[in-house]
């Protein structure tokens, strides 16, 4: 990379943010795309984030990423929010054109594209969302739009899974059904896609799995876990040792940045990156 007078700057913001592999991604892909843009991690606390949304503006960053804990209040920053971060209640992408925040949320599209590439289609399948925090928000917006046949929402506390199906509601009545994550065996044998998206069993915690019995699951069924680091977590080997296709969370960040990058380039991107924690474990 070499920096000079017509350099663009993106950058991802967050609290804490030194952990982040934004950076890695996009700037591998800005390389990859021959682009004078530079992509940086900003640490900014969250009384911070509208003189620090004020400052992107003034210096015409080509745009950011949105991490924790930013990811909700960033809605009341934005100029204009797309219709998926509205009902996802968070902007994970902003765009900056004529000095105009436009808030976008990626990470529901990012696990599609995932899935896709696995050749998996969600259309017309039962899926299972396992936690109901935001990122299984952003994806039960995302698949209500996708034409799944039933979302079941389980989670530890039940109020927050009724929000989110409350949210979907208004994108596809009836879809989505909620329990608690005591009752998850009894929804196994119905299940096409079992999604994981809380954070057990993600490093250092690496021994810890959730209680599920997935030799209830029918012998198609699809095994996906957010956490990509380990690359396979204790309930992914599980499910492989019992002969089902899994995915981890390494192609949702992916694509969500991918997904991102679309957004300020115009670029299609038709490259693949793999995920650093494939081999091994590491902060
Ligand atoms: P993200 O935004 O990345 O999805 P989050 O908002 O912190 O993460 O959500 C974490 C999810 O994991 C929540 O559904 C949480 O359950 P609660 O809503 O009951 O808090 C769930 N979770 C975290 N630790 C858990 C645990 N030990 N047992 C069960 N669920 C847990």
């Amino acid at each position: 990379m070499s920096i000079d007078g017509k350099t663009r700057i993106l950058a991802v913001i967050g609290d804490p943010i030194e952990h982040t592999l934004s950076p890695f991604i996009h700037n591998t892909l800005c390389e990859r795309y021959g682009l004078n843009f530079v992509y940086i991690p900003l640490h900014v606390k969250p009384e911070a984030l509208p003189q620090a949304m004020a400052g992107m503006r003034a210096m015409q960053f080509v745009g950011a990423n949105v991490t924790i804990p930013h990811k909700s209040s960033m809605l009341a920053c934005m100029d204009e929010v797309s219709e998926e971060a509205q009902a996802t209640g968070a902007v994970n992408t902003v765009k900056i054109t004529d000095g105009k925040l436009i808030g976008h949320s990626t990470d529901g599209m990012g696990f599609m594209r995932a899935l896709a590439r696995k050749g998996v289609s969600v259309k017309g399948k039962s899926i299972l969302l396992y936690g109901a925090g935001g990122a299984s928000q952003s994806l039960a917006v995302r698949l209500a739009s996708e034409g799944v046949a039933r979302i079941v929402l389980l989670n530890r506390t039940l109020e927050k899974a009724q929000a989110i199906k409350a949210v979907v509601d208004h994108i596809q009545p009836n879809l989505v059904q909620v329990d608690n994550i005591a009752q998850v065996d009894n929804y196994l044998s119905e299940t096409d896609v079992f999604i994981h998206t809380t954070p057990i069993g993600m490093y250092p915690s690496m021994d810890a799995c959730i209680t599920v019995d997935l030799k209830k699951l029918p012998p198609h069924a699809v095994v996906c876990d957010l956490i990509y680091n380990p690359s396979e977590t204790k309930l992914l080997e599980q499910a492989r040792q019992l002969g089902y296709s899994t995915m981890n969370g390494w192609g949702m960040l992916y694509y969500q940045a991918v997904q991102a990058f679309e957004i300020w380039t115009g670029i299609t991107v038709d490259t693949f990156i793999e995920n650093p924690y494939e081999t091994r474990s590491i902060v």
